[in-house]
């Protein structure tokens, strides 16, 4: 019963994912389970072929891996693996659309403005600056449409701010998101299907030392303090574990998921995102929160691995 761990890939994450494929492979491996673990390469296909039977669990982050487009290459040659269809993937993973459709669902999202590169260079930054800054107002968030990890992420508080953002989202992909900054506490709510059907993690609530979390903030071990259970009142929790299930839901996510979410100053849920193959390194919320609801790292991706092979 041999588990393939993809990591490592094309994406800016690529550091992340092999972070992520190292701990997992080990803690399989504690389980006495045979891990393969394989980066994304031209070798993939025929090690798939001589692996039949084999259960991939696929811990790409980023573009060209959590976007779907090598799921549906799984799909395609009928290989089971862990997490979300390639066509879930693909909504879940662009912001701008992600949001569209859970906010149609009626779950709370910020005022959101998804830009091409097109637009941005036919309007030019001023007329931008004016109709976004009329639309969204300061504080603004600025982000690529498809990226991870808060790569290309910025906070705009004053006009003169906002092109130089634009342009480094647009680094990472051809659209950007603008959205209004939702003041508040930064929450993590992992999802895991077993037995019994989707269950949503205890909430971990995000406490950056520089006050952003930022890649730094998120993969250097002491730069971020992770409340597990968060210090928040038992009813927005419940909030934030129904935003989480129900997002799960509605966007058809299968397995594992994460939705980040901002609590605001009333205590009330704002979805942000959702990540089909959430960050598993030592220093993610997913692995913090199966420990505090007192859940076997191994054993719960055992679980899924066992789920994917049905
Ligand atoms: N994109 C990273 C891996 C995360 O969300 O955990
Ligand atoms: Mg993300």
């Amino acid at each position: 019963d041999t588990v393939i761990v993809l990591s490592g890939g094309l994406s800016h994450e690529r550091d992340v994912s092999l972070r992520s494929g190292r701990r997992v492979t080990q803690a399989l491996q504690d389980l006495g389970v045979t891990v393969l673990e394989h980066d994304v390469d031209p070798h993939l296909i025929t090690l798939l072929r001589e692996h039949e039977g084999a259960v991939v669990l696929p811990l790409l982050h980023g573009e060209a891996g959590e976007d779907g487009s090598l799921r549906e290459v799984l799909d395609l040659l009928e290989v089971p693996y862990v997490g979300s269809s390639g066509a879930a993937c693909r909504v879940a993973f662009d912001k701008s659309i992600a949001t569209r459709v859970v906010a149609e669902a009626g779950i709370r999202t910020p005022v959101q403005v998804a830009l091409p590169h097109e637009i941005f260079r036919e309007l030019g930054a001023a007329a931008l600056v004016r109709a976004l800054g009329q639309r969204i107002g300061f504080p603004m968030m600025v982000k690529p449409s498809r990226s991870g990890s808060a790569l290309g992420c910025t906070r705009v508080d004053e006009a003169s701010q906002l092109p130089g953002a634009m342009v480094a989202a647009y680094a990472y992909g051809s659209v950007a998101v603008v959205e209004e900054f939702v003041t508040g506490t930064e929450v993590a709510v992992g999802v895991v299907e077993r037995s019994g059907g989707p269950e949503a993690l205890p909430v971990v609530e995000i406490r950056p030392e520089s006050g952003t979390y930022d890649y730094t903030a998120r993969y250097t071990a002491g730069e971020t303090r992770f409340l597990c259970p968060a210090e928040l009142s038992e009813e927005s929790a419940r909030a934030c574990a129904e935003m989480a299930l129900r997002v799960h839901e509605v966007l058809g996510l299968a397995h594992l998921s994460r939705t980040d979410i901002i609590v605001d100053e009333q205590g009330v849920p704002v979805f942000l995102e959702t990540n089909v193959a959430p960050g598993l390194t030592a220093t993610s919320t997913v692995p913090i929160a199966l420990e505090s609801a007192g859940l076997g790292f191994g054993e719960v991706l055992l679980e899924l691995v066992d789920l994917a092979r049905r």
